[in-house]
């Protein structure tokens, strides 16, 4: 397929024109205008038909200890067009094929001493736009003290934000107008294990917009590689947002090796929501894989041993007894606690259940020595991944889930301790070859070693890219819980099947999340990638648990099913536990019959912050799924099942919310029912309060 989008790069031509310089979009809706100002600074605009979306806005770099900033002084600019029209095939995705459609402008700068090209690239829907620093005298290394770009909305917005902070993205979503969001940041940053929010201004990428002009704008960033991840400044009054790059341990914000290019910087517009869902602009942006054979990469559904961590049934800890040391302590000499989750025989009935109901694989946490203090900014060496606890023998369960065709997920959690993980890794992953594992769930919770680096800096940023290189020399597939935001990586990397990177729904168990939060994610957070979101709490309410525990999923059952279609992963958890969805086998049947890859998808509907519908045809197969959700109000939905191939009759399993169903009240309680479909056919689906709906749809045989 890469020799096609060679054939179709179809023209070239360059100028030295130093006015302002206009690009379109293939349809010629959105155009971008660059020019330099009187000082010779670069700037850019972007206009959507009559619409303005961002007025003009600086472009460049301040060096630190520069004598020569990249920031002024440039003169004659040339210019450089090609455009693009080329389909590439994800190795798993929303769709089997994707269109590349854009013009292209290259800015050649120079202001005497330096230089440096702004590569512009208009799709229909949005603007990609990135800086190269080409070899030349004198700029081999640098470090940035600051990425100047702005993003100047022409109007006020509604946003769908949360605050900016190096080292968390774990925070529940805000809406306001983009005025507001300086008053409301107090409030907005609340407490999150190891955070570092900014302090003034600022919000995370990607970020949501509506405008006052009725547009939907998304800003975001591509292919974050060997770079700071790019967090915004806000100016509420003006509505002038600007780059604001997470620092290192020194306050640098990005050590520069010439000649290379920063991320893409991504602006996503559109006049319905629906298309900035559609988008496929940040893939695109990205390389594409570098793993020639990607055979062994699967979409995987899998359980865990997990969320009885979460309800107070089990610990991940195998003693009591906090003042352990690894190398030191011996753990057969410990005293035991009564909750370890991880224990061979118990491992065994998730493998059984696993087997049963047709999950690819059993996650299980808390396995190996080091729990009991894993948290601790002074505590380096946590985990060394391959020496488990007394009670989980590896060897009989690896050999136990392999008769019943099933693999354990590994877990690699690291406390934060990415040096130590880099030490180990190769060890670590070995051991996981060894022992039938192919798939790792690694995180990130605490505070970054080495020490002074954030979660989103460059250093953990390569971090995260090393692990995913790393697990591809050895098979093995990767999920990422609270490591920098994705960024469409996963096209030249498609082992790294998911991430976190978000607040998911372990929130539901710590206080539950909004009924709009889930609304707001494929806006937001899953514009750069597959989330691991662990869908599927079918027993919302906690106190069966224990009494006095009065905390509860903020859905209904009926809306955890609608996830598996409206949270786009390849990788899918059924996060409840099995006696659970033995309770609910009728409801659990829709998680087992979901699939997790894709020939196509269609948004029906979508406001973000209210609600979505989305219906998606499994990847080679005659089937459909179909996902709705609603935030804290009820709603009817209008499901057109047009998307059906025509003259065709299907069966439609459909699981909703019962007439009294409320998130709040009474959200267990769900109705399935089946009905003909064909491609005519169009129903109003009411959802309750906090509610949702799932259709699985078959041919009529
Ligand atoms: C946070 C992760 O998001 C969660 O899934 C995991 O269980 C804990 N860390 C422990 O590693
Ligand atoms: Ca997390």
């Amino acid at each position: 397929m890469r020799f096609l989008s060679l054939l179709l790069v179809l023209f070239v031509a360059t100028s030295s024109t130093s006015y302002a310089q206009i690009l379109t979009s293939p349809n010629g809706k959105l155009t971008l205008v660059f020019s330099l100002n009187a000082a010779g600074i670069p700037q850019y605009d972007l206009q959507y038909a009559d619409r303005p979306v961002l007025l003009p806005g600086k472009l460049g770099f301040t060096v630190k200890n520069g004598t020569e900033q990249l920031e002024s002084g440039f003169s004659n600019p040339r210019y450089t067009y090609t455009k693009e029209d080329s389909y590439w095939q994800p190795v798993w995705g929303e769709e089997r094929s994707i269109r590349n459609h854009y013009t292209e402008m290259l800015v050649s700068l120079n202001n005497g001493s330096r230089s440096i090209n702004i590569r512009f690239r208009l799709f229909d829907d949005g603007l990609g736009f990135r800086y190269e620093f080409p070899k030349q005298d004198d700029l081999y290394c640098f470090v940035i003290e600051e990425e100047l770009t702005e993003f100047n909305l022409a109007s006020d917005a509604k946003t769908f934000w949360i605050p900016g902070d190096y080292d968390t993205n774990e925070y529940p979503y805000m809406t306001s107008k983009l005025s507001a969001i300086d008053t409301l940041m107090a409030r907005a940053t609340i407490e999150i294990t190891a955070q570092h929010p900014i302090g003034s201004p600022s919000v995370q990428t990607p970020l949501m917009l509506k405008t006052d002009n009725g547009l939907y704008v998304n800003i975001h960033e591509a292919a974050l590689i060997d770079y700071p991840a790019m967090q915004l400044n806000v100016d509420a009054q003006k509505h002038a947002l600007s780059a604001h790059l997470v620092p290192d341990a020194l306050g640098g914000k990005g050590d520069i090796n010439a000649p290379t290019t920063s991320p893409w910087r991504t602006v996503v517009v559109a006049e319905d929501a629906r298309d900035i869902l559609a988008s496929r602009i940040i893939l695109n942006l990205n390389e594409p894989s570098k793993i020639e054979d990607t055979s062994w990469i699967k979409p995987t559904k899998y359980i865990g041993v997990w969320w009885e961590m979460f309800v107070g049934r089990g610990s991940w800890n195998y003693t009591n007894d906090y003042n352990v040391k690894l190398g030191q302590t011996d753990y057969t000499q410990v005293q035991p606690n009564t909750s370890h989750a991880a224990r061979t025989e118990h491992v065994k009935r998730y493998i059984d259940f696993a087997a049963k109901h047709g999950f690819d694989q059993v996650l299980v946490e808390g396995w190996n020595i080091g729990w009991e203090n894993w948290i601790n900014p002074m505590r380096e060496y946590v985990f060394d991944f391959v020496t488990p606890y007394p009670d989980f023998d590896v060897k009989e369960l690896q050999h136990y889930a392999q008769d019943k065709g099933v693999r354990i997920m590994m877990h690699h959690e690291t406390g934060a301790a990415a040096t130590n993980y880099e030490h180990h890794i190769d060890t670590a992953f070995c051991f996981m070859k060894q022992h039938g594992y192919n798939a790792v769930k690694t995180g990130y919770v605490g505070w970054i070693k080495p020490k002074g680096e954030h979660h989103d800096s460059q250093w953990m940023v390569n971090h995260y890219i090393r692990v995913a290189e790393k697990a591809a020399q050895y098979g093995i597939m990767v999920n990422s819980h609270e490591a920098v935001r994705p960024t469409g990586l996963s096209r030249t990397y498609p082992n790294w099947l998911a991430q976190e990177s978000a607040r998911g729904s372990e929130f539901e168990a710590m206080g539950g999340l909004a009924p709009e939060h889930t609304t707001i994610l494929p806006f937001t957070r899953l514009m750069g990638g597959p989330m691991d979101y662990t869908p599927g709490i079918l027993r919302t309410i906690f106190s069966y648990y224990d009494p006095n525990n009065q905390g509860q999923a903020r859905t209904t059952l009926a809306k955890q099913l609608a996830y598996y279609v409206t949270m786009y992963s390849p990788l899918q958890m059924a996060a409840d536990l099995p006696e659970n969805y033995e309770h609910f086998a009728d409801a659990f049947q829709f998680i087992k019959d979901v699939a997790v890859d894709w020939d196509t998808t269609y948004y029906l509907e979508a406001e973000p912050g209210d609600y979505l519908t989305i219906a998606r045809k499994t990847k080679g197969k005659e089937e459909w799924f179909v996902g709705g959700i609603t935030d804290e109000n009820s709603r009817t939905a209008i499901v057109d099942f047009s998307f059906l191939p025509k003259g065709k009759k299907y069966v439609a399993t459909v699981y909703e919310d019962a007439k009294d169903a409320d998130w709040k009240t009474n959200p267990m309680v769900y109705r399935i029912r089946q009905e003909k479909v064909d491609a005519k056919k169009r129903w109003k689906q009411k959802l309750a309060p906090g509610g949702g709906f799932a259709i699985h749809i078959v041919p009529d045989l």
